[in-house]
């Protein structure tokens, strides 16, 4: 290996997947994830079983990560993990690991912003032309991103209570599925009538959203038709599937519009766990093709939670010298 290799072994624990990946020159030789299935009985990630289930994870996934990339100990050049933001415990037994590792090998350690690392998961296989807009929709966060730089970025604006993701699983368990019920509703959306029933959408300033709104109002459209109707859910399943998505996927739309509009800017992107949703992807690929945007949306495995990710954005830290020191610590909310 030539001596200037740069090899990251990153490690991405902040929810309720445990990643490893080793990222070599910015390329990704490796991306492992242990998907946590204990939560799905309790409809939602519960903070506790999360960080054992890390605990158990985590030395078989970078093991497992550095066997598949071919990579020994001696190789390793940095180790980068998720600092910030996510559950406490969940980020304790990834940092906690990877300043281990990093101070037995003796070498840098760079702590990566999750947010900023679904950003930047765009750059793993694609090379986003700046500036740059991208829309991050997870489980936890809304946000569009303003991307001046790898490193520059300022979020625009985000939501001030449920993230996007949020409002898919909490209406998706209203319908008696199970979590994380996001994809669940994708996969009926895509059998039902987008526009049967209508639910309203925020009407919030500039690029800032609320998805509150539209869970209450599901919620009490399905009481009163349930009182009407025992069996609405199920024989209307789809059409209600649907008609949630559109209006989740319209609000995400609209904000996106503007803010592009507003800045001039051509190159956007979608990230984050909703990115998967098969009605937001369409409806940015129209979108794109109306006003001439250049789009680009990540492949499915670099769009949930993954280490590759951090590794990139450890990458792009580590040829800027942002390193960071044993005295780190993780932090359950962090500014960028
Ligand atoms: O980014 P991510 O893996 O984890 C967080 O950082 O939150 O996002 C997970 C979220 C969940 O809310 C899940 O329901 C949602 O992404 N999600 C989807 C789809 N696939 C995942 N939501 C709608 N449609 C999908 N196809
Ligand atoms: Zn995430």
């Amino acid at each position: 290996m030539p001596a200037d290799t740069i090899n990251i072994l990153a490690i991405e624990s902040s929810c309720d997947e445990t990643s490893a990946a080793v990222i070599q020159n910015g390329k990704v030789l490796s991306n492992h994830i242990a998907t946590q299935k204990v939560h799905e009985r309790f409809g939602g990630v519960v903070p506790e079983l999360a960080s054992r289930a890390h605990m158990q994870n985590i030395i078989p996934v970078v093991t497992a990560a550095m066997q598949d990339a071919g990579m020994k100990n001696e190789d390793i050049t940095a180790v980068a993990f998720t600092q910030a933001p996510g559950l406490i415990g969940s980020l304790l037994v990834g940092a906690c690991f990877a300043k281990s590792y990093a101070q037995a090998l003796d070498v840098p350690l760079i702590a990566v912003h999750h947010m900023q690392a679904h950003v930047l998961a765009h750059f793993i296989e694609q090379s986003p032309e700046f500036p740059f807009l991208c829309l991050t929709v997870s489980g936890g966060h809304t946000q569009i991103v303003l991307c001046r730089s790898h490193l520059d970025m300022e979020v625009l604006g985000e939501t001030i209570d449920d993230a996007a993701g949020e409002a898919f699983d909490k209406v998706a368990k209203m319908l008696g599925l199970p979590y994380p019920g996001g994809p669940l509703i994708d996969k009926y959306a895509v059998l039902g009538d987008p526009k049967k029933f209508k639910f309203p959408m925020s009407e919030m300033k500039d690029y800032t959203f609320s998805f509150s709104g539209v869970k209450t109002s599901v919620l009490y459209f399905l009481q009163a038709q349930k009182k009407l109707d025992s069996e609405f859910v199920e024989k209307n399943l789809h059409d209600i599937c649907a008609s949630v998505q559109y209006t989740i996927v319209n609000t995400l739309m609209a904000k996106l519009r503007k803010a592009a509009k507003d800045l001039g800017i051509k190159h956007i992107g979608i990230a984050g766990g909703v990115s998967a949703n098969s009605g937001l992807r369409k409806a940015l690929t129209e979108t794109g093709d109306e006003l001439g945007w250049k789009v680009y949306i990540p492949r499915f495995e670099y769009c949930t939670d993954n280490a590759a990710m951090i590794g990139i954005t450890g990458y792009y830290k580590f040829l800027n010298g942002s390193f960071t020191d044993m005295s780190v610590i993780p932090s359950a909310r962090a500014a960028w």
